[in-house]
């Protein structure tokens, strides 16, 4: 009989292959499965040589195949195939297995997914896993979320597998329950708000600084060595230089100007509304995705509706600079933003969630991985109760220096009719934020009038409602 694996692995498309091969590589015997025979069998013919794999075609046999207590990952499509694969493998599994979906699961589904599994005496991990293709395959972000006991018994394969920064793996317990989905979640719409931001940086340098697209990915080059240093600004330098083979174009110019998403931005969006977080760059993102898909509409409006047109100004190194502070800034508020809602969410859950440890975990591996989580990290060691990072020393000081520029561009884009939605959330929300006395004064006013909704005054204790369309008079309601 053949020596039972370590690990098993179903779901054998790209993620799911590559996280195989990547925990193989360690020299661990991994267990492969999907559903589709024929994928289980191509996998086999091109990678069987790279390490100890057991294929089986049936789900008994793959769960046979393990050593127990199991250990399952799951690495299918989100949704209703997770549940379809965990039905088909629990009257299989015996007490204490555990099934990880590895996926990009929205959260709530598996809050209902451990219990589902805990009834049946199984249990359950949610892990967020960012990088890509490449990330799964030669080192991954990690952010398990489950029963700790069930971490400790794949702790040592997800430090192995995962990338290193400094001698330290990107993988952390995350939290139980929903938490490391929750986490994944969150990674994913700062990702966003990065991508928008990025995306808004490349249409002033080209609309308004008048810069071709290798130009402009020569800047992007150029900033990957500072403050910016991050994998989705090298990838940008990358993208804009590349060349189209068919019409000798910058490729980024014969790309359709409509963004995908398969949703994760979204929940990230859904859920901060939820909580009462304002996240208005992840949000603007979301946004601007969905007006980019809006194609057919904006080509008529762009004949109909009035605005000044950019008026594309000789090369300007002031106003290139300008931009990348009113980047750099916008981008600390999107993080500072972030981390807010994973705090609240923290508390509503009890996850007990460590925000320095998810900075930890980001730094390598993950599609926002960047030099300043770094500075992230110390400042949640420092302060780990931290309200908002816009607070500590380094970030004060990084938006206060950027601010001037940041103000510059966002007038410089209103004006020429360039839209600049994450840039310009991000200066409202960091002027409402240091703003000790704003107009929601008048918003309790007006919900008073209208609906008797009371109001607090800044000199007496109590609920208050004034009886403003009578008699004027004002009356204590509580
Ligand atoms: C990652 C990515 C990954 C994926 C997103 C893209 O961390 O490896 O975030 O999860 O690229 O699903 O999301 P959209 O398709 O919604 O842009």
């Amino acid at each position: 009989m053949a020596e039972k694996s370590r690990i098993g692995v179903t779901g054998l498309a790209v993620m799911g292959a590559n996280l195989a091969r990547n925990i193989a590589s360690r020299g661990v015997p991994v267990a492969v499965h999907n559903r589709t025979y024929a994928k289980t069998e191509q996998f086999m013919a091109d990678y069987a040589s790279e390490g100890d794999f057991t294929a089986s075609e049936s789900v008994a046999d793959f769960v046979n195949s393990l050593e127990t207590p199991r250990k399952i990952i799951v690495m299918v499509k989100a949704g209703k195939p997770v549940d379809g694969v965990i039905e088909e493998l629990t009257p299989l599994l015996d007490q204490g297995d555990i099934i990880i979906d590895a996926g990009n699961s929205h959260f709530p589904d598996t809050v209902r997914r451990t219990a589902e599994c805990e009834a049946n005496g199984l249990r359950f991990m949610g892990v967020g896993v960012s990088g890509g293709e490449e990330g799964a395959l030669l080192g991954p972000s990690i952010m398990p979320g489950g029963d700790p006991a069930a971490y400790e018994e794949v702790r040592e394969i997800f430090e192995s597998i995962a990338a290193v920064v400094g001698g330290t793996p990107c993988v952390v317990h995350v939290g139980p329950g929903g938490a490391g989905h929750y986490v994944k979640m969150v990674h994913n719409g700062i990702e966003y708000a990065d991508i928008q931001l990025i995306a808004e940086a490349y249409d002033l340098l080209t609309n308004v600084a008048g810069l071709d697209a290798p130009a402009v990915g020569k800047i992007f080059e150029e900033w990957n060595t500072g403050d910016l240093d991050s994998f989705l600004i090298e990838i940008t330098g990358k993208v804009l230089a590349q060349t189209d083979e068919k019409t000798g174009k910058p490729l980024v110019d014969v790309i359709v100007d409509q963004a995908g998403q398969k949703g994760t931005g979204t929940w990230t969006a859904i859920d901060a509304l939820n909580l009462g977080i304002p996240l208005t760059g992840i949000t603007e993102a979301v946004f601007a995705r969905g007006l980019s898909a809006l194609r057919s509409e904006r080509a008529v409006a762009a004949k109909t509706l009035a605005g000044p047109n950019p008026a594309k100004e000789a090369d300007d190194e002031s106003l290139v600079e300008d931009i990348r502070q009113a980047l750099y800034a916008s981008k600390v508020v999107a993080y500072a933003q972030g981390f807010a809602q994973m705090r609240a969410a923290s508390v509503e859950n009890d996850w007990g969630l460590k925000l320095g440890e998810m900075a930890t975990i980001w730094r390598g591996g993950c599609i926002i991985r960047a030099r300043f989580l770094n500075r992230i990290r110390e400042a949640y060691d420092e302060h780990p109760d931290l309200d908002n990072l816009l607070m500590v020393p380094y970030f004060t000081e990084a938006v206060a220096n950027a601010q001037d520029a940041w103000r510059r561009v966002i007038v410089k884009a209103t004006e020429q009719g360039v839209p600049i939605p994450a840039f310009s959330s991000s200066l409202s929300y960091y002027d409402g934020y240091r703003r000790e006395r704003g107009p929601a004064n008048l918003i309790q006013g007006l919900r008073d009038f209208f609906g008797a909704h009371t109001y607090k005054r800044i000199d007496t204790e109590g609920s208050f409602h004034t009886r403003w369309a009578q008699d004027g008079t004002e009356v204590r309601t509580d």
